[in-house]
């Protein structure tokens, strides 16, 4: 599976460990950067994520920034994306299953690595329900279509 990863300066050291685990377990990283600890604007990388996901190069998405809430409300704009912002194993399980999540969000300054890597396993290894769900995130696409 092919992953598309980003992140903005305050998610930087946290992509990588995230990069490397997601590597080692046989999945595909493609990396939008950002390369470098500068400061940066979290929505630009959000965006290359998110297309990259509604274009049909990557199945899901991590996005990686201080909190996890600036680059899920901006992936969130792109029609196609259900971002989620996650600070636990189970929301993260429930993303994928309830919510078909395609991308997930950490918070560098909220979560530690340990928890973070546990988070991003829960949700890998998650798959989405269907059944009643989607209707669910089917009105959750009408919306979309209706008001974004
Ligand atoms: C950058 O300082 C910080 O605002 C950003 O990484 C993120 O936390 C925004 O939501």
């Amino acid at each position: 599976m092919k992953v598309a990863m980003g992140s903005d300066h305050g998610g930087y050291n946290l992509r990588l460990v995230v990069k490397k685990h997601l590597i080692e377990k046989g999945y595909e990283v493609v990396d939008f950067g950002v390369d470098a600890l500068e400061s940066v604007d979290y929505p630009d990388y959000a965006l290359k994520v998110a297309k990259a996901i509604t274009d049909g190069d990557c199945a899901l998405g991590v996005l990686v920034c201080g909190t996890g809430l600036g680059i899920s409300i901006a992936a969130n704009k792109v029609k196609g994306i259900i971002a989620a912002p996650v600070s636990d194993t189970f929301s993260a399980e429930m993303a994928r299953r309830h919510n078909n999540a395609n991308i997930i969000a950490l918070g560098e300054r909220v979560v530690g690595e340990g928890l973070a890597l546990k988070i991003i396993d829960s949700f890998f290894e998650a798959s989405f329900e269907g059944g009643r769900h989607e209707g669910r995130v089917d009105k959750i696409k009408n919306i979309e279509n209706n008001y974004l």
